[in-house]
């Protein structure tokens, strides 16, 4: 999206709304209109109802201590993760209900009841025991879209281990980082998973990853791309690599669940933020629980014959919290797709809704245009009637997208719960509740009940167009950063006093909903993907090549924006089109094939201030092919100019 604000006043100036359907509201998890003021008269009152519906060996004794910017829900109860997803479910006399109905690219398929999941992670767990994973110890999860990303996080609950997953598409060294900051003691990975009728090797990149990862002593690997048939062969080192399959047909099938107090680190999820080194988002046991369990439930509606389908990858916080904890703590059907959304062709996700009768599905704005631009054919060709609620998620919804949304795929019946929240939230924060909320497209309208926002000024003063904050401690709000706690402080908490700044721009309306401008900091979008400029940067100055680098944001059709990158090549080096793609490879090298710029635009200077800071602002005009702002206070003006020629001709 651009942040526009003339654009963002067209959007505010929306007629349409969409009240809940006729009928909704009957049956339905949330349809008591005081929701919102009686959780806003007792805050604490109103998340522990929700705490309370979770199981707990121990039960709390207080609900919140919150000494800025640290935050402890439900101190004193001890809970377990795994326990809360499967086995109060079995015991309860579900365990012969569908947990996991996974589809793989090619078409096989895989379904868990609640028992047999049960069985698997307990035996996945007592494997990891069996490698030396301790309670507190971290674990690396770099895995595709298969079962067992599944069973090996809710292994690590199990035991008390904190997991770190790494997405499938990220490069060695992205990986490799990931396992130093957080010192991971056992790496988790696959020969392979399959995506657009081909292999993605992963076993291959992690070996370059363990060259420079020396915490890690063990690595399991999941025959999935065909390494058992040589498809994908793949080198096991001798007593570091282990075959997952051997691993658990060996384990025992007990495995006690660890009481885990409700402050004990549940994960780690790495990402982007504005200098070059990705965050450890640390997020802890019960308070986000409680939270994804809670929004899962209100959020979507989540009935007991609803099929589940969240379309994100297990990478991202969403897969987290709503593919894994948020549905199966529920006692979910729970869709997972492995692979892409046009293999074998374009009606793919419409096939496998049909197919599995899913009611409930969330995916991202970039996902549905890219749908608009195969056409309404695909969906048309497949029965989506049992679709009854819509999701979004990761980056403001255009309009017109919603539009389509609602019509083409929700034929006019579904509710559009259009989700805000980060991988530091942990949960939803800002969303319409299906049966209460009256929705207009492109707003996420308002807090989700609990839960306190406002818009705000530099200042901290409450205004309609600013900042946005986040007022109050929330359950799953992350705790700090791993080893890096400074940071937390700064990025988060440093803008105002005691009041969390996500990075969002946004405005409000005569209905007090809110509109997400988008970020206001050097973190980029792409594609639902978070992307800091500054770790592009320095995989491009990180090539012998490059002197100097800039990079900015340019609105994209499909990914709501693309990558565009202005670089100063070395003396002597000429500015050849080889160059251009052998740059956009060296950053798919250096962090992973999301982050590849799509503009490279060789100049030979950058413009700057008389202080030599760069002037991204200017870069972004030009980028977007907009008339450029203010220059005077550049040292030398005239690089506009040249840099709008050179920008000009490399897109004709
Ligand atoms: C950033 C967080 C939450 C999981 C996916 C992304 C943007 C996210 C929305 C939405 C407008 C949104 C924000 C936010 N964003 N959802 N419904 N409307 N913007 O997680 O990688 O942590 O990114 O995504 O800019 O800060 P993430």
């Amino acid at each position: 999206m651009s942040n526009d604000a003339g654009a963002l006043d067209d959007l505010l100036h929306e007629e349409r709304r969409f009240p809940p359907p006729e009928g909704f509201a009957e049956g339905a998890v949330m349809s008591d209109p005081g929701v919102w003021a009686e959780a806003a008269e007792d805050r604490e009152a109103y998340w522990a109802s929700w705490a309370a519906e979770l199981d707990w060996f121990q039960p709390w004794s207080r609900v919140l201590e919150w000494t800025p910017p640290h935050a402890q829900w439900f101190t004193g109860g001890t809970l377990n993760v795994s326990y809360n997803c499967l086995d109060r479910h079995v015991e309860a006399g579900r365990g012969d209900r569908p947990a996991l109905i996974w589809e793989g690219e090619p078409g096989d398929t895989r379904t868990y009841s609640y028992a047999e999941l049960l069985d698997e992670v307990s035996r996945f767990a007592n494997a990891l025991k069996g490698l030396g994973v301790e309670r507190g110890d971290r674990v690396t999860i770099y895995l595709p879209m298969i079962p067992e990303a599944t069973i090996a996080m809710l292994a690590c609950t199990r035991i008390g281990a904190i997991h770190s997953v790494v997405f499938g598409g990220f490069s060695p060294d992205s990986l490799s980082d990931r396992n130093n900051d957080a010192e991971a003691k056992v790496l988790i990975t696959a020969d392979g998973g399959w995506r657009r009728g081909g292999v993605v090797a992963l076993k291959a990149n992690a070996d370059i990853a363990l060259e420079d990862s020396p915490t890690v002593e063990s690595v399991v690997v999941v025959a999935r791309g065909g390494a058992l048939t040589e498809q994908t062969p793949v080198d096991m080192a001798d007593g570091r690599d282990h075959w997952y399959h051997d691993l658990v047909a060996a384990a025992d099938a007990e495995c006690p669940p660890e009481k885990m107090d409700a402050e004990d680190t549940l994960f780690i999820l790495y990402t982007s933020g504005t200098t070059g080194k990705p965050k450890g988002v640390v997020h802890t046991t019960g308070g986000y629980l409680t939270q994804v369990y809670a929004t899962t439930k209100a959020v979507f509606d989540l009935r007991d014959d609803d099929v589940y389908w969240c379309t994100a990858d297990v990478g991202w916080i969403t897969g987290h919290s709503y593919i894994v904890y948020g549905p199966l703590a529920n006692c979910a059907q729970v869709v997972m797709y492995e692979g892409a959304p046009d293999a074998p062709d374009r009606g793919r996700f419409w096939q496998l809704c049909e197919k599995y009768g899913v009611t409930i599905f969330y995916t991202a704005p970039t996902a549905i245009r890219a749908f608009m631009r195969w056409g309404e054919s695909w969906p048309q060709s497949y029965d989506l009637s049992k679709l009854r609620v819509l999701g979004t998620v990761g980056e403001p919804i255009n309009p017109e997208a919603w539009m389509w949304y609602h019509e083409v795929i929700g034929g006019e019946r579904c509710p559009i719960v259009d989700t805000w929240w980060q991988t530091e939230t942990g949960g939803a924060m800002i969303t319409p509740l299906p049966a209460l909320t009256t929705t207009k497209p492109g707003t996420a309208t308002r807090p989700f009940p609990g839960i306190d926002v406002a818009i705000l000024d530099n200042d901290g003063d409450p205004t309609h167009s600013g900042y946005l904050a986040i007022t109050s401690p929330w359950p799953s709000m992350l705790r700090t950063i791993w080893g890096d706690d400074e940071r937390y402080r700064r990025t988060y908490w440093s803008k105002w006093d005691g009041l969390y700044f996500p990075g969002d721009g946004a405005k409000l309306d005569a209905d007090d909903y809110v509109w997400i401008l988008g970020r206001v900091d050097d973190v980029l979008n792409v594609a639902g993907h978070r992307i800091g400029t500054a770790e592009v940067e320095s995989a491009l100055v990180d090539h012998p090549a490059v002197v100097e680098s800039a990079v900015v944001g340019k609105s994209h059709e499909i990914k709501g924006e693309s990558i565009a990158s202005f670089v100063t090549l070395k003396e002597g080096i000429d500015a050849t089109d080889d160059l251009m793609s052998e740059l956009r490879d060296h950053v798919g090298h250096k962090i992973g094939a999301i982050a590849k710029p799509e503009v490279v635009v060789f100049t030979a200077e950058l413009p700057k201030t008389r202080s030599g800071k760069i002037m991204r602002r200017l870069l972004r005009d030009i980028a977007e092919g907009r008339t450029v702002g203010d220059t005077t206070t550049l040292a030398d003006p005239a690089v506009v100019k040249r840099l709008q020629e050179l920008h000009e001709a490399d897109e004709g």
